[in-house]
């Protein structure tokens, strides 16, 4: 192999490293992923009015949940905020609905976890 061939490769390769990297780095400063139990609840209680194609157009314009995670910074930490103070406040899901779905009720279990997972998330978006 010639010089110039294995310089080119080497080149090749330090490039293919670091776009790697730079993919790595860029998906990491967006909004973490919903963990996987926050998502189970919040796909049980929730994201049936608040999602894209909900036919609940308050619900979706208040928030949609199913794009949620690609907010921007301010506006995920304001998502996160109003999702805590709903929850402190037992206003969401909405009484009227539970009285038809009592099965998609929170447990107190689920309630804290969406509760830490949502003032967690805030306070290491605003670091
Ligand atoms: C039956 C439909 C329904 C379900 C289920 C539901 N919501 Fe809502 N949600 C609404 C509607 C309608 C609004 C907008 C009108 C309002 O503020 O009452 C809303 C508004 C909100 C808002 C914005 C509040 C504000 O002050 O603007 C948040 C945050 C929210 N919901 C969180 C949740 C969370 C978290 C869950 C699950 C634990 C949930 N919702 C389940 C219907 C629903």
């Amino acid at each position: 192999m010639s010089k110039k061939s294995v310089f080119m490769i080497a080149v090749l390769f330090l490039f293919t490293a670091y776009s790697v990297n730079a993919t790595v780095i860029s998906s990491e400063s967006k909004a973490p992923a919903m963990p996987d139990n926050v998502k189970a609840i919040i796909e049980k209680s929730c994201i049936g009015c608040h999602n894209t194609d909900s036919k609940n157009d308050k619900a979706k314009e208040a928030l949609d949940m199913k794009t949620m995670e690609s907010l921007s910074k301010p506006k995920m930490i304001h998502a996160l905020k109003e999702i805590g103070e709903t929850l402190e406040e037992n206003e969401m899901p909405p009484a009227k609905f539970l009285e038809k779905f009592p099965d998609k009720k929170l447990t107190d279990a689920e309630k804290k976890i969406l509760l830490d997972w949502a003032s967690n998330e805030a306070k290491s978006l605003m670091k």
